[in-house]
């Protein structure tokens, strides 16, 4: 951990909770996209109860990151995996570890849920270090016009994407944003 790094408590989100990943979603993308995102994802066959979770400091949340299930898609065959979408860490305490402490517990957990892989559009410098690669190393692609090295993928389970090709398939709510 680099040293400024804050640590937190993490833990399942609960329905008290709601109204304050709605604002740490808000103020992070500086826009009401990503909470709106959260709020319809909770609705969906693809939620994962377990897979949204809160960061907090002394019971204050600082962070939120979701992953919802998705399928990896050709003409044969249907491979489940998840989206990490959104993660957001509250402004004024970002860059303190706060967002590697809530990737490492989701990837850790949904390993223990039995999920085999995730993929993320995201930064390219920051995911990476989680594990994550570019999704063409495996023959998967995004369901829209993305840059290669932004659309990647991590196996939780060694070779889980050996083989794997397709499209990726949200679930609809991401359509909306
Ligand atoms: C991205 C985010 C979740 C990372 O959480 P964090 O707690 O700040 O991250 P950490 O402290 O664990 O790691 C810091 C690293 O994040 C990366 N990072 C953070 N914000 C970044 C940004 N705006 N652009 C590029 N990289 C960024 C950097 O690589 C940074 O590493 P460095 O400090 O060594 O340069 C957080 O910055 C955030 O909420 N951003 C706004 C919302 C967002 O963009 N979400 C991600 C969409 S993919």
């Amino acid at each position: 951990m680099k040293n400024n790094s804050i640590t937190v408590e993490i833990r399942q989100e609960d329905a008290t909770d709601f109204p304050a990943v709605y604002n740490i979603n808000s103020t992070a993308f500086e826009g009401r996209d990503e909470a709106q995102l959260v709020d319809r994802l909770r609705g969906s066959e693809n939620f994962i109860p377990e897979l949204s979770l809160v960061a907090t400091i002394e019971n204050k949340l600082v962070g939120h990151i979701l992953f919802t299930t998705i399928k990896i898609v050709n003409e044969e065959t249907e491979t489940e995996s998840l989206a990490l979408a959104p993660i957001a860490v509250k402004p004024e305490l970002q860059r303190k570890g706060i967002g590697t402490q809530l990737i490492q517990h989701g990837l850790k957990k949904a390993k223990e849920l039995g999920y085999e892989s995730a993929i993320v559009l995201g930064h390219e410098h920051y995911y990476p270090r989680f594990g994550f690669a570019p999704t063409n190393k495996w023959g998967i692609k995004a369901p829209f016009n993305v840059p290669a090295n932004v659309f990647m993928a991590v196996e939780l389970v060694k070779d889980a994407l050996s083989g794997v090709r397709g499209t990726v398939k949200y679930d609809k709510a991401f359509e909306e944003v």
